[in-house]
């Protein structure tokens, strides 16, 4: 399944604020959730193979708003703002929730990739969002960025050892944007995830 697929084409195609209407929906779409820095834009940018395509930043609280690319001309990867930045007023968080919960409760985001660092222990607000995962029923995969940073010898045990804490369930996807280690198989997957929507549409 998805064997042939590849990511061809990728463009920018607009970001939402609160009260912005969406573009169009599509058969199928997928968002990158995570907290702030973990590596959302730069993995979007991995994937498409183009460094220019979302913002990155060293800085926690770079991407503010909800933004979309279209991929292959076919299907849409939104590229969410991060939570848990310690610098993030409290005004800012509930403006940081009110955006992904309008998003998340639209019905339009098919699947997620949730993110984790693969160094660190999952936050209270990581724990927060797989709820609100398993609450809207929402099909995730979860995947461990910068798997650069850890020896080989530790990838794969510490990537799933946080997927356990998080989840009971010990998978993640090793990533890295760095490397491109894990880049081959999330294709795939996306490959998968949307050859199922399109049959889910015609049916
Ligand atoms: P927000 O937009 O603030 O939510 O952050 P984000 O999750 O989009 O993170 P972003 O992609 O901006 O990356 C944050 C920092 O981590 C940047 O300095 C990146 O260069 C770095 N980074 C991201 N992915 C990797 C990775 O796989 N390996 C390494 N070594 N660094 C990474
Ligand atoms: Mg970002």
């Amino acid at each position: 399944m998805a064997d042939g697929f590849a990511i061809k084409q990728a463009e920018f195609i607009g970001s939402c604020a609160h009260g912005t209407p969406y573009p169009q929906p599509l058969p199928f779409e997928a968002a990158i959730v995570g907290k702030s820095n973990v590596g959302k834009s730069s993995l979007l940018n991995s994937l498409c193979r183009n460094r220019k395509l979302a913002r990155v930043s060293g800085q926690p609280g770079k991407t503010r708003l909800i933004n979309f690319f279209l991929l292959n001309r076919s299907f849409y990867l939104v590229d969410l703002p991060g939570y848990g930045f310690a610098k993030a007023s409290l005004k800012e968080q509930r403006a940081w929730g009110a955006l992904i919960e309008r998003y998340l409760e639209s019905g339009r985001v098919k699947h997620l990739f949730l993110l984790l660092d693969i160094r660190h222990a999952p936050t209270k607000d990581d724990a927060a969002m797989y709820q609100y995962l398993l609450y809207y029923g929402i099909p995730f995969t979860l995947i461990a960025t910068k798997a650069d940073k850890v020896s080989r010898a530790q990838r794969k045990n510490l990537a799933n050892a946080q997927a356990k804490l998080l989840t009971g369930r010990p998978y993640a996807l090793l990533y890295s944007s760095e490397s491109g280690e894990g880049r081959a198989e999330l294709v795939q997957r996306l490959g998968e995830l949307w050859e199922d929507a399109l049959r889910l549409s015609e049916e």
